[in-house]
């Protein structure tokens, strides 16, 4: 099992977009695949349509006492072979209990651990704040992706996650592999071309040398939850993005930390 944190500092620049169309591409080329929202606002679950009257079992329940386990939350979606474990919105209460509560930072580890024979690979869909669920998901992952939306502001929250990335490294003492996806990419503005520009140059090799363009097709989230496959740029491109990601696998291909300081 390979575990992917999707993570950003910053919200609105294509999180939840970028983990269900990665989840779906590997799901739909023989992967099994477990999807985990973590963020309280639930956009994923949203997507899949998954009913919040009463509210679902979900990532929650790995923080408190029920003992749930990973495959007990796991939910079948319209995909075959991709599974969700849904957010709650009591996730937002656990970023303030979390500090004072010893060992709340490994809970999602300890839960991956139990099902690594079971899935092939597991997508966390993180909250933008850095709390509690984020630090558990960098400390759990096997690598970060960090959709990035070119645009000059979305580069500052880019270097604070990457910032954050380099702190969890340090306390899990293991490398934490790190990919930047641009996203939201519009070619006919001065500003989208530059950030682009300036990503590649920053961060070089670690940057998916394309970006996921805005595709009006994207907006509709639950379309991407369903059996049928969606069609379009947008789609296509993150397929593409799939394929680099495999190509460049931590485990076989870690790519140089070049130019970080820049
Ligand atoms: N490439 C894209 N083109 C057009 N709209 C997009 C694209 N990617 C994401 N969106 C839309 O932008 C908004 C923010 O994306 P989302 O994936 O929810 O970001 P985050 O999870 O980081 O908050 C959503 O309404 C989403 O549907
Ligand atoms: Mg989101």
């Amino acid at each position: 099992m390979r575990a992917w944190a999707i993570a950003n500092q910053k919200g609105g620049v294509g999180k939840t977009t970028t983990s269900l169309c990665l989840a779906r591409g590997l799901a739909t080329t023989g992967h099994r695949v477990l999807l985990l929202d973590l963020d309280p606002h639930a956009s994923l679950t949203r997507a899949f349509e998954v009913p919040s009257d009463p509210p679902p079992a979900g990532t929650h329940d790995l923080f408190n006492n029920s003992n749930s386990t990973l495959l007990e939350l796991a939910r079948y979606t319209q995909i075959p072979d991709l599974q969700l474990v849904a957010a709650q919105p009591a996730l937002a209460t656990l970023e303030r209990r979390g500090a004072s509560q010893p060992g709340l930072g490994l809970a999602l580890g300890r839960a991956l651990h139990g099902v690594r024979e079971l899935y092939d690979y597991v997508l966390m869909d993180c909250p933008p704040t850095l709390g509690l669920l984020m630090v558990n998901a960098l400390a759990a992952a096997d690598r970060l992706v960090v959709p990035t939306q070119t645009d000059p502001l979305a580069l500052h929250g880019l270097s604070d996650m990457l910032r954050t990335a380099e702190m969890v490294e340090r306390s899990r003492r293991r490398p934490l592999p790190r990919h930047v996806l641009p996203t939201l990419f519009d070619r006919r503005t001065r500003s989208g071309v530059q950030s682009l520009d300036l990503l590649q140059d920053r961060y070089g090799d670690r940057v998916w040398p394309h970006a996921v363009p805005m595709d009006t097709r994207l907006r509709d989230a639950a379309s991407l939850t369903r059996a049928e496959p969606p069609d379009g740029r947008g789609v296509d491109a993150y397929r593409r993005a799939l394929k680099w990601l495999m190509t460049h696998e931590p485990d076989g291909n870690d790519v140089t930390h070049k130019r970080e300081a820049a």
